[in-house]
């Protein structure tokens, strides 16, 4: 088996390597560096969102380079790791989130493989975006761990970088959201397109704007994806001993 795991803010290192080496691979939409090694017995690939020192914002990361860089190193299957704030009084910073579905509020981005011409006019099934199989491993995961879970949860993307208004907030919870990030589509949907079975975890690191009444700071999303790290390693170990 050979895992992906794309880890993104606050997840830079997977922690769980015995022996990792750099890799870089060279897609057509661009180069990515990868670090590679063995977990348990297990191939792992490691991949980090924003860049070596958190230097990319959400809409100007290479989505398609990155997910066609895993493609051609023949993973089997990608966790990813996305930090949200929570749309639900009852969603608490610190609780762990295995998506299993989207709404798309970006724009601009490069989202699709297949433009047309000379590439296939495709158009693929979303009725489950995330894999199920990699959504079952995690959940076990974090049963067996005892970590404080949410078995399913809407999230909502945005644009971003800046972070939401409280109507827009609470718009996104009257659409039905339960978390809100920046990064998740349009990586779920071309890990669909490549094919690629891809399952992700979100780590509440706040309150959405307005539903907490303190402003909201990249510092605080950060600190709290720091206290909350060791969990989200712990899972991500469990996961790929499964
Ligand atoms: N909004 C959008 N993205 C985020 C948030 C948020 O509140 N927290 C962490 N990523």
């Amino acid at each position: 088996m050979k895992i992906g795991i794309i880890g993104g803010t606050g997840l830079y290192d997977a922690g769980l390597f015995q022996d990792a080496e750099e890799q870089r691979v060279l897609t057509k939409y661009g180069e990515v560096k990868l670090m590679a090694g063995y977990a348990e017995g297990n191939q792992v690939v490691f991949l980090n969102r924003h860049g070596a020192g958190h230097k990319l914002p959400p809409h100007l990361i290479n989505y398609r380079a990155n997910i066609a860089a895993l493609k051609e190193t023949r993973v089997d299957m990608i966790i990813a790791t996305a930090a949200v704030g929570s749309l639900r009084e009852d969603i608490a910073p610190g609780q762990l989130v295995i998506l299993d579905q989207f709404i798309d509020f970006t724009s601009g981005r490069k989202h699709t493989f297949f433009n047309g011409g000379a590439d296939a006019v495709v158009h693929v099934d979303m009725t489950q975006p995330y894999c199920q199989e990699v959504r079952g491993t995690l959940i076990e995961a974090a049963h067996s761990e005892n970590l404080p879970l949410v078995e399913k949860g809407t999230y909502i993307c945005t644009q971003g970088p800046r972070f939401e208004t409280p109507a827009e907030v609470a718009m996104f919870a009257r659409l039905g959201g339960d978390v809100v990030g920046m990064t998740n589509v349009p990586e779920v949907v071309l890990a669909r397109e490549a094919e690629i079975c891809y399952g992700a975890v979100a780590v509440v690191t706040n309150s959405a704007a307005g539903i907490s009444d303190t402003e909201l700071t990249h510092q605080e999303v950060l600190d709290t994806m720091a206290a909350n790290q060791a969990k989200l390693k712990r899972l991500l170990a469990k996961s790929t001993q499964m």
